[in-house]
């Protein structure tokens, strides 16, 4: 297992002093057109994502609902922006079959994730809500009725009250709580449901709580709790996994086991700073590979494992040794280090963006002289403050399949555009599927791309302001709204699922291609008769079960094919 410098993302210097990253066309028209020649395997799944916080409303006792209701947080800024909460959030919960199916079936997707709100299914300590897990059993059948396979996690971000008051992530003995969770979950859904992520990001979790201050519980430089948190998290998730792979799939349908990484590269802004070098490395280790390293191999690079050895963990660790099958990827942003005055150890610093609003401090970081910031101001941005480098997640599904030869799915990536125009989410789309096209070509196993997200949702603490969504939500009566990324989004599809049927129709039978650690099924697709023209057809605002074109965004019907 390596531990040193990686290579840095490339950059295409304008003539004007900008910069931009070569996947990030600086014309949609050619982002588009671009998107529309690009190939993938026949079995390539193109899948879209939620989590139940940020979606589905309704959600009363959770650790999110406590940040939210302490409003300020430790170094004076809002817990969540403005004082928002997640609230109704899009009525997910009860909108999803009605609204939400449909959408999913009309853009041809071959996955959806979404997670399991563990406060619904366990509301109680040891008391579960059948009910409310049987509406999460009916989501995964309708889902794979339509050809969708669910891709369900069993933790993203949101614990019960129940949980936290026991102490939560920060004592070993609750390991067993979630665990019993999952347990229960599994049993019901692995019926319905070939694809899990036990957890949603444990390292920015960790850290965001109780390093950075951000996310709940909001401490600040508790490192030793943050590792300890980490570590009982991926105990759970060790567990969880056992559940997995002891369950009964359907026929034909392995099981993928994963959790879903967060990959942030860190660079050095001044490549001859060698100690930012070095930072820029060791933060690489930590965030990028720990948890990897741990789950694939079941130790860490050679000084950090005999450091964890020494606190008497080692079994555990070697325990986590082939608990995924499948390595999730989530990629956002990069961040650069630079040398600054010294200050202090704040390892959150909230930026003042443009218009002079404040952003919560994600991905910032400043401790002692060293900053680290996800915006280059020579770089376009999306509305996180987030460079948009596209590149970064080729060189993550390169490295990661360099370093660990397990098949890839990318669990998220996407951009906050709110731009009623969203064309930076067209060319960022454009960009970031060029680089799944082009590790797949040169050999990496990229079994699929999800986008984040399906819908506009509750950004964290950044409340309701970013728009991920490839469905705009109009949050004053709930309807939703195409936009044109997700005009770019099925046209890539419906284009990818043509050619193949038509391949499919004109040979006897299509080779499958070789797998590496697991042999995992494609998805078997929708028959194209359902997709396209109704759904781009659909031109009136719409309510609760429908769809509008939405007539003031800039990559118009000429630019892509609907
Ligand atoms: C999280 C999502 C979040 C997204 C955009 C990911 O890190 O899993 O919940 O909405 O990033 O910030």
């Amino acid at each position: 297992m390596v531990f040193g410098p990686s290579p840095l993302l490339p950059v295409v210097n304008d003539p004007d002093g900008k910069q931009h990253d070569p996947l990030f066309t600086p014309r949609v028209e050619s982002a588009v057109s671009k998107a529309q020649e690009l190939n993938f395997p026949p079995d390539f799944i193109f899948g879209s994502a939620t989590s139940a916080y940020q979606v589905e409303g309704g959600i009363v006792d959770t650790n999110w609902n406590r940040w939210e209701n302490r409003k300020t947080r430790k170094d004076g800024g809002d817990t969540i922006k403005n004082g928002e909460s997640a609230g109704a959030a899009c009525d997910m919960w009860n909108l999803f079959e009605t609204v939400d199916l449909p959408l999913i079936i009309q853009l041809g997707l071959g996955s959806f994730r979404f997670s399991i709100e563990w406060s619904r299914v366990e509301p109680t300590e040891g008391n579960f809500d059948n009910i409310a897990l049987a509406r999460y059993v009916s989501w995964c059948r309708k889902l794979r009725e339509a050809g969708v396979e669910p891709c369900v996690t069993l933790l993203h971000f949101t614990e019960p009250g129940w949980f936290i008051d026991r102490g939560g992530w920060e004592k070993r003995a609750n390991v067993a709580c979630f665990v019993r969770f999952a347990k229960h979950v599994v049993e019901r859904l692995a019926p319905h449901c070939s694809q899990w992520c036990t957890l949603n990001e444990p390292v920015g979790c960790s850290v965001n709580g109780w390093l950075a201050g951000i996310h709940p519980p909001g401490r600040q430089g508790a490192v030793v709790t943050t590792c300890c948190v980490l570590f009982h998290m991926l105990l759970g998730h060790r567990d969880a996994s056992k559940a997995i792979s002891a369950a009964t799939p359907a026929a034909g349908k392995p099981m993928w086991i994963m959790i879903a990484n967060n990959i942030v590269w860190f660079e050095a802004t001044w490549r001859w700073n060698v100690l930012t070098r070095a930072l820029a490395a060791f933060l690489n280790m930590f965030f990028n590979y720990c948890c990897m390293d741990l789950c694939v191999h079941g130790r860490l690079i050679c000084v950090f494992d005999l450091f964890f050895c020494l606190f008497g963990i080692r079994r555990d660790m070697r325990s986590l040794r082939g608990t995924i099958n499948t390595i999730g990827v989530n990629n956002y942003a990069r961040v650069q280090l630079a040398m600054g005055l010294f200050t202090c150890c704040c390892p959150s610093k909230p930026a003042v963006r443009g218009d002079g609003e404040v952003c919560s401090g994600e991905q910032n970081i400043a401790a002692g002289c060293i900053s680290g910031d996800p915006h280059n101001p020579r770089f376009e941005m999306s509305d996180m403050e987030w460079d948009l480098v596209p590149s970064s997640l080729g060189k993550a599904l390169r490295t990661f399949w360099k370093r660990y030869r397990l098949p890839l799915l990318v669990t998220e990536s996407g951009i906050a555009d709110g731009n009623l125009n969203d064309e930076r989410r067209v060319r960022y789309l454009s960009g970031c599927l060029r680089a799944v096209a082009g590790a797949i070509d040169d050999g990496v196993d990229v079994r699929g791309y999800t986008y984040w997200s399906l819908l506009d949702n509750f950004e964290w603490a950044e409340g309701f302001r970013p728009r991920f969504g490839l469905y705009r939500i109009d949050y004053t009566d709930m309807s939703r709204h195409e936009t044109g990324g997700l005009r770019l989004y099925r046209d890539v599809i419906h284009r990818h699922r043509s050619k193949h049927e038509r391949s499919t129709a004109s040979t006897a039978s299509t080779p499958s291609p070789d797998s590496v650690a697991i042999q995992i099924d494609g998805v078997a697709a929708d028959d194209g008769t359902k997709q396209g023209g109704a759904t781009a057809s659909t031109s009136d605002p719409v309510l609760a079960n429908g769809v509008t074109s939405d007539e003031g965004t800039a990559v118009t019907n000429n630019d892509v094919d609907c």
